[in-house]
């Protein structure tokens, strides 16, 4: 029987490539993010991709906000069987800390609290299922360590570019390793994409999206063949772990020297600034 995934931030880049990837395999791909209009063309690539497969997938959208927890707690409600979630939504900026409706910063609630947030919800699901896998799809072993989780995990007092893009990097690492243990037949994975040819930093400012387009369209990986390669990593993954994925989906990666001591006080924290959703 074809697989289900799940995969939030299909609508655009990494995700889009992932999501016609997997169409193409015969799995069945719930495409998450704001954007009904490029889900709708997203679908149709699909649906080429897929139209030899037997038996046919489908294809469906689901609208979901990062920056909204409540959202995201509604989309993994809607969810009745899953076998495979991949998360992809992000956002690339300069911005400061950004407070979203929930008070926790932009970057951030993407980046790190809806995915864990998601991945939370939906394991039991994909503990029902003979092949669960999550696949997070961000900075898996080419990120420090950010040690200030202890005394300003939020990053409301020590915002940077570079604490957010470790601090996001670092907890990921942590509340999928934690959820390994807790869940022994869910394989779990942190993906780093290398430079892929995306949307990615739309957010920016114009003057710097500028300077990034052209350099992606010379040095970036095709979303496709990206999407490829993440494939690789989801299918490559093993138990027991989290499993820290190259940008050519090979596994064996490391964790950060903190992270050993650190990832049971941050899987903790996440609990407990998400437990309104839990
Ligand atoms: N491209 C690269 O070279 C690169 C390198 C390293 C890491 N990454 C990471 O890989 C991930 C994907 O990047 P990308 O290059 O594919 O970027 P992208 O083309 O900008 O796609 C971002 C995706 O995130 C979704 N998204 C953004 N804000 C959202 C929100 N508030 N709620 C729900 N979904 C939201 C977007 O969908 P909607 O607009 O429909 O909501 C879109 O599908 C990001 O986390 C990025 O940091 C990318």
């Amino acid at each position: 029987m074809s697989k289900i995934a799940l995969v939030v931030g299909a609508t655009s880049g990494i995700g889009h490539g992932i999501a016609v990837t997997l169409a193409s395999k015969g799995t069945s791909v719930i495409l998450a993010g704001r954007s009904e209009t490029a889900a709708a063309k997203i679908i149709e690539e699909c649906k080429l991709a897929s139209k030899d497969v037997d038996p046919q997938p489908t294809f469906t959208f689901k609208k979901v906000d990062g920056f909204n927890l409540t959202t995201i707690k509604d989309l993994a409600g809607s969810i009745t069987s899953l076998d495979w979630l991949i998360m992809t939504q992000g956002m690339a900026t300069i911005q400061g800390f950004t407070p979203t409706s929930d008070g926790f910063d932009q970057k951030l609630s993407l980046h790190v609290y809806s995915r864990f947030l998601l991945a939370s919800l939906l394991s039991p699901k994909l503990a029902q299922s003979s092949d669960g896998r999550v696949l997070s799809v961000l900075s898996g072993g080419v990120h420090s360590p950010y040690t200030s989780y202890t005394s300003d995990f939020e990053l409301k007092n020590n915002y940077s570019v570079k604490n957010a893009a470790d601090s996001a990097g670092f907890y990921n690492d942590c509340y999928l390793d934690c959820l390994a243990s807790k869940n022994n037949t869910v394989k779990y994975g942190h993906a780093a994409p290398g430079f892929v040819s995306t949307n990615w930093g739309t957010e920016m400012p114009a003057m710097l999206r500028m300077m990034i387009r052209p350099l992606q369209a010379a040095f970036g990986r095709d979303k496709f063949k990206c999407g490829e390669y993440m494939y690789e990593g989801l299918m490559g993954m093993e138990t027991g772990r989290v499993n820290i994925i190259d940008q050519k989906g090979m596994g064996g990666g490391g964790v950060t020297k903190v992270h050993e001591e650190a990832k049971g006080e941050v899987f903790e924290k996440l609990g407990e600034l998400c437990k309104q959703w839990m």
